[in-house]
């Protein structure tokens, strides 16, 4: 296993260039399964989760490789329709090849993701909405048994809770269905909006893109003609490195984004006393004399992202007083308080809102673990600033999703490196 060692203190600056978003990336990987010709997919993050995802698309009958940011896919020979617990285990998002699977070839089996660091996670939602559609669902063995011997009928589809991967799932599964579906309290993540785009370029009737109604007329399982595309920036990868600048107090210039879609992110380093200069496709942030505490609950697109979370509180640690963070999302999201706590902060935990005592340059290095993706990136910034040597295990979850952490953190300054254990 893989370890990072940062040694803290390091003066930062420069530009940063944000890669493809990869929770944009894995839906629409999936939906390549709606598609009858070859496809090319630029700026796609060469990070773990792809990768696999690519590796899941194969092991169905796939043609897919990829050639640095680019992976050029095409799905009609998909023999295959199980998506097997090896893979599904090391990535939940695996879930997102049902709806696809299941509308295309009216039968498939799709291993429960279980459990995981951040909570339950639930994909009750999802089997909710293909039921709604005609689906017959059957847990057996650890696996979702789905089958729609006529294929899948439009409906419509009432969400209790939202939730991006079961509204993703619902509309890939539409576009194939017959007749209409409309989506009700669907999510609205920019990642939702680049799916419905890239499938109404395909010729999908699809209205009510960015809303929380989307109306879909399927196409009574007639596949999709694909144009090649680019994946959006990642807005997450943007914001940690936004925290970057931050918590160093350095002057950084965060490039190739898309600013609009950070804007609860934005509002929220302002209120801490960072000035953010705005460009058409890039942040800068400048540094301040005092960092001020702040309130944050997270919630679903437009508000603040749970995925900013863990490294807001990384942040925080560095105000000038008390700041909240209030986790709505959900329901076991802390798990780098203790490791933060190891390294000096002053965080309280009272059920889901924890209470943060800021103070500057209370951090000082140690070992610490990493649980989850966010978590993980919220030690790197706790690192960043931390007095001494602090070494980062277990960073296969940093791997998952963030592109070259190491070497765009060294182009700016930092002392970053990788060593095993
Ligand atoms: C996606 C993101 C993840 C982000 C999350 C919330 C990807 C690959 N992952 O995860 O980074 O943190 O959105 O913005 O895009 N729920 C149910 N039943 C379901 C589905 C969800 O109860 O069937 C609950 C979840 O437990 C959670 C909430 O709904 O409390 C939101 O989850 P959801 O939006 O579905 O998250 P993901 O799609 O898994």
């Amino acid at each position: 296993m893989k370890y990072l060692k940062i040694i803290g203190q390091k003066k930062l600056s420069g530009e940063i260039r944000i890669s493809g978003a990869k929770n944009a990336a894995l839906p629409l990987l999936a939906s390549t399964i709606l598609s009858k010709n070859t496809i090319n997919i630029g700026n796609m993050p060469d990070v773990v989760d792809t990768n696999t995802f690519l590796k899941l698309l194969n092991n169905l009958g796939s043609a897919g490789k990829r050639d640095q940011n680019t992976i050029r896919v095409n799905t009609l020979n998909i023999n295959e329709t199980k998506a097997t617990y090896d893979i599904v285990k090391t990535m939940r998002a695996s879930i997102l090849v049902l709806g696809p699977l299941l509308t295309r070839f009216g039968y498939c089996e799709v291993s429960l993701p279980g459990g995981c660091a951040i909570g339950q996670r639930p994909v009750d939602l999802h089997l909710k909405a293909l039921e709604a559609m005609g689906a017959i669902i059957e847990i057996k063995n650890g696996y979702i048994e789905a089958r729609c011997q006529e294929g899948l009928k439009g409906a419509d589809i009432v969400f209790d809770k939202v939730t991006v991967g079961g509204t993703e799932n619902t509309i890939m599964a539409a576009a194939l269905a017959k007749g209409t579906t409309r989506i009700i309290n669907a999510a609205k993540e920019p990642e939702i909006v680049q799916l419905c785009e890239v499938l109404k370029e395909a010729g999908l009737d699809i209205k009510g893109i960015g809303s929380s109604e989307i109306t879909i007329i399927g196409t009574n399982r007639k596949l999709l003609e694909f144009k090649d595309f680019d994946i959006i920036p990642d807005r997450i990868e943007a914001g940690t490195y936004l925290c970057a600048g931050a918590i160093a107090n350095a002057k950084l210039k965060i490039t190739h984004i898309m600013p609009n879609h950070l804007s609860a992110v934005i509002s929220k380093l302002e209120e801490m006393n960072f000035e953010i200069i705005k460009e058409k496709t890039s942040l800068t942030i400048l540094p301040t004399t005092s960092i001020k505490p702040v309130n944050i609950i997270t919630s679903e697109y437009p508000g603040f992202p749970t995925d900013m979370q863990a490294q807001f509180m990384a942040l925080a640690t560095q105000g000038e007083g008390t700041s909240t963070i209030d986790e709505r999302l959900f329901e076991n999201r802390y798990m780098h308080v203790s490791e933060l706590v190891r390294m000096g902060a002053d965080i309280h935990l009272n059920g889901n809102i924890a209470s943060i005592h800021g103070k500057k340059g209370n951090l000082s290095a140690t070992d610490v673990m990493a649980t989850d993706l966010r978590a993980s990136s919220a030690l790197v910034l706790a690192a960043l600033v931390a007095k001494g040597e602090t070494n980062i295990h277990r960073i296969y979850h940093l791997d998952r999703g963030y592109e070259d952490l190491e070497g765009k953190l060294k182009r700016i300054g930092a002392d970053v490196s990788r060593h095993n254990e």
